[in-house]
C-alpha cells in the first residue's frame, strides 16, 4: 500500500486542525495593498520587462483576487460531489460518514471565507475585477462527468493546494500576512481532504477494468480542457482589470506578449501543479500505471 489513509485518522486530524473564519479573518482586519498577495512562483509577473514595479504589484494582487475567486468556484462543485458520495452509505461505517460530512462542511466554510476575503479585497482595491463563471454553471458542467473523473479532478485540486502553500507561500516573507494566513489555514484543512479524495478515487476505481479507468481519464482531461478554456478567459479579464486599475493601456504587442504568458501562469497554478504533484501521480499509478503515464505525458504543457 502506498499510503496509510483511513477515515478514522483523517477525522481526528480534521478536528485537531479545524479553525473558525474569525481566526483567519478577524473583524476589522484588512489586506495590505502595499504588498504582493501571491508568490512569484504562481503569479509569474516579475519577468515582464515592460511593467514597472508598481504595475507588477497590481497585477500580482489581481492574481490574488483571481486565486480566491477560482477556489470559490471549484469548491462549489467539490461540496455537492462529496455529499453525493457520502449519501448512499449513510448507514455504513460511522467514521466514513462523519469524515465525509465534515469534509463537506469545511468546504462550505472555505466558500464562505473566500467570499469574505473577496469583499475585503474589493473594498480595498477599489477597481472591480471580473471573474469567469457563474460558479453554478461551472459546477453543472464538471458534475455531468463520470464520478471517477470528477473525483480525480478533486484529488488533483486538493494536492495542488498543498504544494502552493508548502513550496512557495510558507517561506515568502514579503507577502501580505492576511493572505498568507488564509492560504495557511486552507492548506491545514485541505491536507485532510486530499486523503479523503484518495479514498474516494480508490472506491470509485474499485472493480473497474483498464478500459473503465481509461475512459475516466479521458473525462478528467475533458474537464481539464474545459477549465483551461476558463483560465484563458480569466487571463484576459485579469489584464482588463489591470488596465482599469493602473490607467495604463497595453499596446497590442504588449498584450500579445503578456496574455499567453499569464494564461500559462494560470495553467501552472491550477492545472500543472496538480497534475505533477507526486501524491496525485502515486494514486493514478495505483489505479493504473497507464493512466499515470498518460497524465505525465500531457502535464508539461500546463507547467
Ligand atoms: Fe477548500
Ligand atoms: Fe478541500
Amino acid at each position: 500500500m502506498y499510503h496509510n489513509f483511513n477515515f478514522r485518522d483523517v477525522l481526528s486530524s480534521s478536528y485537531r486542525a479545524a479553525w473558525q473564519i474569525e481566526d483567519v479573518l478577524p473583524d476589522g482586519a484588512s489586506l495590505d495593498f502595499g504588498r504582493r498577495f501571491l508568490p512569484e512562483n504562481l503569479a509569474r509577473v516579475d519577468g515582464i520587462a515592460f511593467l514597472s514595479g508598481r504595475e507588477k504589484k497590481v497585477l500580482n494582487q489581481i492574481r490574488g483576487h483571481e486565486y480566491l475567486s477560482i477556489f470559490g468556484l471549484v469548491e462549489e462543485f467539490i461540496l455537492p460531489f462529496v455529499l453525493d458520495h457520502a449519501r448512499p452509505q449513510l448507514d455504513g461505517d460511522d467514521h466514513r460518514v462523519r469524515a465525509l460530512l465534515n469534509f463537506a462542511a469545511e468546504e462550505a466554510k472555505h466558500i464562505h471565507l473566500f467570499k469574505e476575503f473577496h469583499r475585503r479585497f474589493s473594498a480595498g482595491f477599489g477597481t472591480p475585477c471580473a471573474v469567469i463563471g457563474p460558479p453554478q454553471a461551472v459546477a453543472a458542467e464538471v458534475l455531468r462527468h463520470d464520478p471517477l473523473a470528477v473525483a480525480i479532478t478533486i484529488l488533483h485540486i486538493e494536492w495542488m493546494t498543498q504544494s502552493h502553500y508548502l513550496d512557495s507561500v510558507r517561506d515568502d516573507g514579503e507577502l501580505d500576512p492576511l493572505f498568507v494566513s488564509l492560504l495557511k489555514h486552507h492548506w491545514m484543512e485541505e491536507a485532510q481532504h486530499a486523503k479523503l479524495d484518495t479514498l474516494m478515487v480508490e472506491a470509485l476505481a474499485d472493480g473497474r477494468d483498464e478500459a473503465g479507468i481509461a475512459s475516466a481519464i479521458d473525462e478528467y482531461l475533458e474537464i481539464g480542457m474545459f477549465l483551461d478554456d476558463g483560465l484563458k478567459a480569466q487571463a484576459g479579464l485579469n489584464l482588463d482589470a489591470f488596465e482599469a486599475a493602473t490607467g495604463r493601456r497595453l499596446t497590442a504587442e504588449e498584450r500579445a506578449e503578456l496574455e499567453p504568458r499569464q494564461h500559462q501562469a494560470l495553467r501552472w497554478t491550477y492545472l500543472g501543479s496538480g497534475m505533477a504533484h507526486p501524491k496525485f501521480t502515486a494514486t493514478l499509478a495505483a489505479i493504473s500505471p497507464a493512466a499515470r503515464d498518460r497524465i505525465a505525458a500531457v502535464a508539461p504543457a500546463f507547467c
